[in-house]
């Protein structure tokens, strides 16, 4: 645990490689971790199980600021409950990830899904020492004040790669089509909430295509050393 508490804030679009170096970083360093983007995941999840119409905002809206959630912040345990049902596998469903940007891109559930990361951030500062969080506007708009922000980038073709590989195992031509559209569609509606395709003014950009997950985490740790300014 270091002497000053801690925010690790790192953002990236899908297949970046960024959920599994932030885990890696705050195991490592013996911090919290929060993954934001399994909240939104959660509302999704929720907001479909209700059978609410996703494109109604004003509803979708309510949901997210009475969403029962609990969300684990140990890097070693990723659970995370609705109403104290356990939906730790379900919302990596595809049929969730097809959705869950039509509740990402409303603006208001992002005031209540921030506000909560924020609560989140400031007790484990104060209990952990400091945490690791990752999502799409953590850099920028959650944690524009900590000590470390980080934008994980990787070329189109790298992240797709990585993500064909993880949804169907392996990355040839049919699995990548068949990733193309989720992956590439969803950052583009994404985009037009959060700037993380880039980034930001004082965010140093790690391009991860063609370094392995190990070379990563070695170039976040020396990032968060301060040993390196950009990489
Ligand atoms: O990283 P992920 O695929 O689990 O994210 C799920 C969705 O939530 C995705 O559409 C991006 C969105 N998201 C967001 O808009 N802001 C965040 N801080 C985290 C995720």
């Amino acid at each position: 645990m270091s002497a000053s508490p801690l925010t690790v804030a790192i953002d990236g679009p899908s297949g970046s490689g960024k959920s599994s170096v932030s885990r890696a970083l705050a195991r490592d360093l013996g911090l919290a971790y929060l993954d934001t983007g399994a909240m939104y995941r959660a509302l999704a999840w929720w907001a479909l199980e209700r059978e609410l119409d996703l494109q109604d905002q004003a509803l979708v809206a309510q949901a997210a600021r009475d969403l029962p959630l609990r969300i684990s912040t140990d890097p070693d345990e990723q659970a995370l409950s609705v109403d104290d049902t356990d939906v730790t596998q379900e919302i990596r469903q595809t049929r969730i990830s097809a959705q869950v940007s039509a509740v990402a891109t409303n603006l208001d559930v992002r005031g209540e899904l921030r506000r909560r990361q924020r609560e989140i951030i400031e007790q484990e500062r104060q209990r952990s020492g400091g945490i690791v969080v990752e999502g799409r506007d953590i850099t920028t708009v959650v944690a524009p004040d900590a000590e470390h922000r980080i934008l994980i980038t990787a070329s189109e073709e790298a992240r797709l790669a990585r993500r064909a590989l993880e949804v169907h195992g392996s990355a040839g031509a049919e699995q990548l089509a068949a990733t193309r559209d989720q992956v590439v569609r969803r950052d583009a509606d994404d985009s037009t909430v959060s700037t993380f395709l880039e980034a930001a003014d004082g965010v140093v950009a790690l391009d991860t295509s063609d370094l392995t997950l190990e070379q990563v985490i070695s170039a976040v740790h020396a990032l968060v050393r301060g040993e390196a300014k950009t990489v």
